[in-house]
């Protein structure tokens, strides 16, 4: 594949992954849960919020690799409405990481020409939280690049509640209480709307689990897991999580060779 100026491989490893890479089989939305923060800390003896500080680093490379690969889209999975549960200090920290990352890495969005979501129910962030992801949303509203959606205090079922209430909010409304609900009309009615369902899934440190994350979305995705921690998840593993998507045979519950003999 032929990559931009800015992605010019930085050793010979990544170079050789880069060239292998098919650049017009490409998924068009990459789905990634960041996970091992915490366990990339402690098996440096640091607190666990280095462990978030790294993981923002982390992001920052994804994300512009993504959007200088020209993929449509990019989902993150940053604060699950099951961390509410954590530490209040831990919960100040993230929200606080999150508030300095829109600072500062809005130039940086800008000038990959990215457009920023947020998908989850942000009602019940902090309003300094809300007060800046708005801002950040305005900001890149007119951006025809990558979209970059940030899930933040996202559960995958509370989506479907919502699309549901949303779906029976607008039949009371239209008076069309005996319309049919088809998958269309659910998947519009989803934070994601407009995104297409992402075709590869990334999950760090090692978890067999989709934790809540984009359920209806990812009925066909490819589940990419590896045991790298979230913060030292790089370009190249990156590139190795796009040949590993390029090998895997989707045939969406069809046949890949329809000469195949059926019967005997
Ligand atoms: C999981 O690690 C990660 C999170 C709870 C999300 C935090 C994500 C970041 C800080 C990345 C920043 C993202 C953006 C968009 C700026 P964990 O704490 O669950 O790790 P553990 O399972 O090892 O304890």
């Amino acid at each position: 594949m032929n990559v931009p100026e800015s992605l010019k491989p930085s050793n010979l490893a990544e170079e050789r992954l880069v060239r292998e890479i098919d650049g017009t089989r490409l998924p068009q939305h990459i789905a990634v849960i960041m996970d091992g923060n915490g366990r990339w800390a402690r098996k440096r003896h640091l607190p666990r919020v280095a462990g978030h500080r790294a993981g923002v680093q982390s992001a920052r490379t994804i994300i512009e690799t993504c959007a200088r690969l020209h993929i449509p889209a990019l989902t993150l999975y940053a604060f699950s409405m099951e961390n509410w549960r954590r530490p209040k200090a831990e919960i100040d920290f993230l929200m606080r990481l999150l508030r300095d990352y829109l600072r500062r890495e809005l130039p940086v969005i800008q000038r990959n020409n990215i457009r920023l979501l947020i998908i989850g129910r942000p009602d019940q962030l902090p309003e300094a939280v809300r007060n800046d992801v708005e801002r950040a949303m305005a900001q890149t509203a007119s951006n025809t690049g990558m979209k970059l959606a940030v899930a933040l205090n996202y559960g995958g079922r509370a989506e479907l509640v919502d699309a549901f209430n949303r779906i029976l909010d607008q039949a009371r409304q239209t008076g069309l209480a005996d319309a049919l609900v088809d998958e269309e009309t659910i998947s519009q009615n989803l934070y994601t709307a407009g995104l297409p369902d992402p075709d590869l899934l990334i999950r760090t440190s090692g978890e067999m689990r989709v934790s809540n994350f984009l359920l209806w979305q990812i009925a066909y995705a490819e589940i990419y897991v590896t045991e790298t921690l979230w913060p030292d998840f790089t370009r190249a593993q990156l590139y190795e999580a796009l040949l590993d998507f390029q090998k895997r045979d989707r045939r969406y519950g069809g046949l890949t060779d329809s000469r195949q003999k059926i019967t005997a």
